[in-house]
């Protein structure tokens, strides 16, 4: 018989050894990973026919973690054991309720019944949607072999782990369960016209909020271009030949609503509960996704470039007097969003517009557009943030998948110039337009 492969995810060094000991009989192979070791649990969750991880002996941010192994390893049978109130909660949530294992379960036993009961996919390596046939019908060959047992049937469904720290339990889960219901903010780049610098000031966004200390989960809806998702698959790339940590965000992937199983809203709250926030990264075109995420976010920002033609999609003008006449297609989209939003959660969004690529010296054009920006910000109900001008390092970083956030962060090495100061000091401006709010929430 093959040997099932089982990473177990653990600084108990104890019950490492006895975890081996206990299931290597039984024809599983453990391997144990501590939680500093990053690279290694990322290479080796990949082929691992199962992941358990001890809640209890983890540096991991499980949170995080699990909602990371749930969205990218989706079948991944995974053992969570000794788990806080607050952990249980969320792996119950993601499906994994029947693997969750207090401190009095982890006889090997114990521990071989449930990983038997959680059925590992054949051919772990390939977990691409267009395996999904393949997986259904070795799904089918299984049920012939006669197991019928689900996952959900096992002992370790009905338990609840032991409250840490010695405060009352009830009180504490119940604290765990505000927590996880709150949900974090969602901030999403939108609006109709393409190349305004959505995915450039998603990213600068995204590391911003890194250095503030929070956890990021970031999300791409452009399908087509996926700038974004290219932007941190770079900074992945480059973070690895690093000495100093490089922060990265938690990336969510999310396929195109008519290849994906669950529904937008679902991916994008469960994200808003496991991160800090979330920043989801529009295409510059209308479709259902971009109406799911609008009427999800808390705060949609919306850079436009200085040209009155980007101001058209906000409203339509008078010619004559410039006065406006109408909302245009992009507002009349938030203004649906903010409809929804009321409905489904009785809150209004926040929206930012931002002028960005602004020309460096003072231009007729550039007044003209501030004073229309002005009137229609009371019209339309948003508010300007700090503007962002055309300059070079806004663009050149982007194969390195650094941003000028990085350059100017402490422990950086890099010197710099007169025009990354300026940069720095506009790229403040703007944040501190749209994150007092965000780390409040937070
Ligand atoms: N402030 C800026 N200064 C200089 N270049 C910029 C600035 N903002 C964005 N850019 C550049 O403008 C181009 C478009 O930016 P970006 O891809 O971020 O726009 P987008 O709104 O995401 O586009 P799309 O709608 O196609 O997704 C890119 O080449 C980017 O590097
Ligand atoms: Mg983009």
């Amino acid at each position: 018989m093959r040997k099932r492969t089982v990473l177990l995810v653990s600084d108990d060094e104890e019950l490492g050894r006895s975890v081996t000991e206990g299931l290597s009989p039984r024809d599983f192979l453990v391997e144990t990973v501590g939680s500093g070791d990053r690279l290694k649990i990322i290479t080796r969750q990949a082929t691992a026919s199962y992941l358990v991880l001890d809640a209890a002996s983890t540096a991991l941010n499980l949170p995080v973690f699990l909602l990371q192994v749930r969205t990218l390893l989706a079948d991944r049978p995974v053992l969570v054991l000794r788990p806080s109130a607050q952990v249980a909660e969320l792996a119950e949530s993601l499906g994994y309720g029947a693997g969750i294992l207090d401190e009095n379960m982890l006889a090997p036993e114990v521990l071989a019944g449930a990983l038997d009961r959680a059925h590992p996919p054949e051919g772990i390596a390939d977990l691409s949607p267009q395996s999904e046939a393949a997986d259904a019908e070795e799904a089918a060959d299984e049920a012939t072999e006669g197991d019928s047992e689900t996952p959900e049937s096992g002992a370790a469904s009905e338990t609840r782990p032991a409250d840490e720290g010695g405060t009352d339990p009830d009180q504490s889960a119940k604290a765990a369960s505000a927590l996880l219901i709150r949900r974090r903010p969602v901030i999403a780049l939108a609006g109709l016209k393409g190349g305004c610098g959505k995915s450039t000031i998603a990213m600068h966004l995204i590391t911003s909020l890194l250095y503030e200390g929070l956890e990021v989960a970031s999300l791409d809806l452009d399908h087509a271009q996926r700038s974004l998702s290219r932007y941190i698959k770079n900074r992945e790339i480059m973070r690895l030949g690093q000495d100093r940590e490089v922060k990265m965000p938690y990336v969510i992937e999310t396929y195109p609503e008519q290849r994906r199983t669950e529904r937008l809203e679902d991916v994008i709250n469960r994200a808003a509960k496991a991160s800090d926030c979330v920043v989801i990264d529009c295409p510059g075109a209308h479709s259902p996704d971009v109406g799911t995420a609008l009427a999800c976010a808390d705060i949609v920002i919306t850079p436009i470039n200085d040209s009155f033609i980007d101001l058209d999609v906000l409203a339509t003008l008078d010619p004559k007097t410039g006065q406006m006449i109408e909302s245009g297609a992009f507002s009349k989209m938030i203004l649906q969003a903010r409809s929804d939003r009321r409905q489904r959660y009785g809150r209004d969004l926040d929206w930012i517009v931002i002028r960005n690529r602004l020309g460096q010296l003072d231009s007729r054009n550039g007044r003209a557009m501030a004073e229309r920006l002005a009137e229609l910000a009371q019209n339309l109900a948003f508010r300007e943030a700090s503007g962002l001008s055309e300059r070079v390092i806004y663009r050149e970083l982007f194969l390195q998948g650094l941003t000028l956030v990085d350059l100017c962060a402490s422990g950086s090495d890099v010197q710099l110039s007169m025009s990354h100061v300026a940069a720095r000091q506009e790229l403040r401006g703007l944040l501190g337009d749209i994150t007092p709010r965000l780390l409040q929430a937070a």
